[in-house]
């Protein structure tokens, strides 16, 4: 599903934390979002799941104004998941649930994702008892479960270990190549947007400073801030 952002302003206490005058995100693409702490990068994708309302502005969704459908075929993972007090499987059936599917179907799919996230061995944990990255894996597959159209992802992957890095953005390439997703990833790691986005976005103080295919925004950044960023970033990782 496209994404229209048109005369975007988010504004906290007169601070004005989003300013995007003309943005596009086209379904098929993963779009990697990086930028300093406090950029406004968790309330761009707050924004778009209409977690915050806009200060100013419009966001079109396939070209039509917000209509409340829409948060049927999107959701938002937030940077610390929520899950609730009950096992693993219970919380990654939910979504199918409220959707009225058949248990049989039920059964089949939760079965489905759970070996393809490689998380046989929590199915039957209580999820709220995860660590970070556990938690981050299940929030993930509950998400994907019911096949959303646009997919807004916080620093999916910040506490997880490599191998399970690896599995997600495994899956996260699989899913984008199903028709028509569109895919929002905030991400602290250059590397990883190298590796899994096709368009970067970098973000500063609200502004879109640099925006383009993600090999040429990364390996030749136009502004001396963006380039100290990635320069910045190369110590980090
Ligand atoms: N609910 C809120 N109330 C007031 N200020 C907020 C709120 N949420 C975010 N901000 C401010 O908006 C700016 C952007 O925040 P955020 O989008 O979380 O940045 P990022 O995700 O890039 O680190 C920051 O200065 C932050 O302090
Ligand atoms: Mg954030």
């Amino acid at each position: 599903m496209e994404i229209t952002l048109k005369n975007v302003k988010k504004r906290y206490h007169q601070k004005t934390v989003l300013d995007i005058p003309d943005f596009h995100f086209f379904p098929g693409k993963i779009y990697g979002i990086i930028g300093p702490n406090g950029a406004g990068k968790s309330t761009l994708l707050k924004v778009i799941a209409r977690l915050e309302e806009l200060s100013e502005g419009e966001i079109f969704y396939q070209q039509q104004p917000f209509r409340k459908e829409i948060l049927k075929t999107m959701t938002y993972l937030t940077q610390k998941p929520f899950l609730f007090s009950a096992s693993v499987v219970e919380n990654i059936s939910y979504p199918l649930k409220f959707r009225k599917y058949k248990r049989d179907e039920i059964r089949f799919l939760v079965e489905k994702i759970i070996s393809e996230f490689g998380i046989e061995h929590l199915a039957h944990q209580l999820a709220t008892k995860l660590s970070g990255g556990e938690a981050q894996r299940v929030a993930l597959a509950r998400a994907l479960i019911f096949k959303p159209q646009i997919l807004l992802l916080d620093e999916p992957t910040s506490n997880m270990d490599p191998n399970s890095i690896e599995i997600i953005e495994k899956i996260i390439l699989k899913y984008n190549h199903k028709k028509g997703k569109t895919i929002l990833f905030i991400t602290h790691n250059v590397a990883q947007a190298k590796r899994i986005c096709d368009e970067v976005i970098y973000l500063e103080n609200g502004i879109i400073v640099e925006s383009g295919k993600a090999k040429d925004v990364i390996a030749s950044p136009k502004s001396e801030n963006l380039r100290r960023f990635l320069s910045l970033e190369y110590y980090v990782n």
